[in-house]
């Protein structure tokens, strides 16, 4: 448990992905996604948005980033919270982690101390998340 997190905001956090997860518009996949992200003390949601064309479909944690960019709070994520709740019970935690693009996304717009609060699974630093991530 990261200790900078209480466990109000952990539940606020969670509760907000899971709302945003029922709006996900995932016809292909019928996989849907929900993410937070808090953000100088503010929560930002995003849900997973797929396209015909599939390679245009956006994940649910950089829409949710990008929510927070668009309000004029994109940078310093304190906290992300990202559930699945169409991963089977009894799936490996790699159906419910964040993929490779969405780390890097994160990467670039973390506070130092960022929580990465995976539904079912667990809490991650982002070193835990991308080592040696890439930075200009
Ligand atoms: N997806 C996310 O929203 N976040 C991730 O980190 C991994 C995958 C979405 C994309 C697609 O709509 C569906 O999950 C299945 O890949």
């Amino acid at each position: 448990m990261f200790p900078s997190l209480d466990l109000p905001l952990r539940e606020r956090l969670l509760a907000t992905a899971r709302e945003a997860a029922m709006k996900a518009y995932c016809p292909y996949s019928r996989f849907r996604v929900g993410a937070a992200v808090m953000v100088g003390g503010e929560l930002y949601s995003g849900c997973n948005v797929e396209n015909a064309s599939y390679g245009l479909t956006i994940c649910a944690e950089r829409v949710a980033i990008f929510h927070a960019l668009a309000r004029g709070n994109g940078l310093k994520i304190q906290a992300l919270a990202v559930t699945c709740p169409d991963a089977p019970a009894d799936s490996p935690a790699p159906y419910r982690m964040p993929c490779g693009a969405c780390r890097q996304v994160i990467a670039e717009m973390a506070d130092p101390d960022l929580v990465v609060i995976v539904d079912g699974v667990g809490e991650f630093g982002l070193n835990d998340l991308l080592p040696l991530a890439f930075r200009l």
